[in-house]
């Protein structure tokens, strides 16, 4: 399966809302600022002493995480928990695909269950379009990551993030740096912040992870760290994907961070007010200092706060969606 055979229309209904959520690709800038203002409707009920709206009640939200993940699989949890759905979580390595039992096999039993959601992580790209093209019509599927083709709810709430510290995103420079050619993230950042607006994008990194046409997505391509960076307003640092790498594309760790690590020093020619973000996992002294993690200009934990809202919009909106606009 590859990324090729995805097709954005599947996931919009006949009116143009959400019916599942696979990739930002295909997507049009007033939905994208549907989900961002309806994001920020959800902000509140994380400072409240009962973290609840019953916007899902009655709903069963399975979680399906195929690869490893911390931020992502625990805060679509919180999100479903917030909204009062139920939720499954599958324990993939003990389940009954470990005998043998088949991705479809398995789905058609979740959906036995009367499942009103997959959120599905897979390596494959295209996994969540499969599932997607598989599934009853009443059942939605969210995209939490696949392979090095979408990662869309991380690119959302960066662009919430962004949108709370920067107030928009037109004169906005936005600098992405590190392991650009095997990250979901970077792309569905790419397409969000072109949607959205974004006066310039700018992608940072040797050419080894550079993918070859990534100019064709309307970036501006530089190798050198410090031009990147210059009066950039926002800069997002990625990691190397080690597992998804097959030679020997750097040197070394070491090497890398000496050229591309973000310090202090090489942020001094950031705009004074730059804000600097990571998708996590992050790698201290790899591709970020830890004084600039933990610094003033860092805004890493604050992305995965608003992660939670931004996936309750996305949850909410599909559902909503599928029930013809029914739920909201
Ligand atoms: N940003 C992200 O996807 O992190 P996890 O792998 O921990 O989910």
């Amino acid at each position: 399966m590859t990324a090729e055979d995805t097709s954005p229309d599947v996931q919009l209904t006949d009116d143009h809302r959400l019916r599942h959520f696979l990739s930002i690709d295909g997507l049009n800038r007033p939905l994208l600022e549907e989900i961002l203002d309806t994001a920020a409707s959800f902000v509140e009920v994380g400072d409240r002493s009962i973290k609840k709206v019953p916007l899902l009640r009655g709903k069963t939200v399975v979680n399906l995480f195929f690869e490893p993940s911390t931020r992502t699989r625990t805060t679509f949890e919180l999100a479903a928990q917030r909204l009062s759905a139920d939720v499954l979580n599958i324990d993939i390595a003990r389940s009954a695909t470990s005998k043998g039992e088949s991705l479809m096999d398995m789905l058609w039993n979740l959906e036995a269950m009367a499942s009103d959601m997959f959120v599905v992580r897979h390596s494959d790209s295209g996994a969540p379009y499969f599932i997607a093209s598989q599934v009853t019509p009443n059942v939605a599927v969210i995209n939490a990551g696949d392979g090095r083709h979408a990662h869309p709810t991380q690119a959302m709430l960066d662009m919430y993030t962004i949108r709370h510290y920067k107030g928009g995103f037109e004169n906005l420079r936005v600098a992405i740096v590190g392991d650009i050619l095997h990250s979901r993230v970077a792309r569905s950042q790419i397409h969000a912040l072109r949607i959205l607006g974004a006066s310039e994008i700018r992608v940072i990194g040797p050419r080894t992870l550079l993918p070859v046409d990534i100019e064709g997505l309307g970036v501006q391509v530089y190798t050198d760290l410090e031009q990147g960076l210059r009066d950039a307003d926002v800069v997002i640092a990625l990691r190397l994907q080690k597992e998804r790498m097959d030679s020997a594309l750097l040197p070394s760790e070491s090497e890398f961070f000496r050229l591309y690590g973000l310090d202090e020093h090489r942020l001094r020619v950031c705009h004074p007010d730059a804000i600097v973000m990571h998708p996590g996992p992050i790698n201290r002294g790899v591709e970020i200092a830890p004084e600039v993690a933990d610094g003033e200009r860092s805004v890493i934990l604050h992305q995965v706060t608003f992660g939670i809202a931004v996936r309750m919009a996305v949850m909410s909106m599909c559902i909503s969606g599928q029930e013809g606009g029914g739920v909201l």
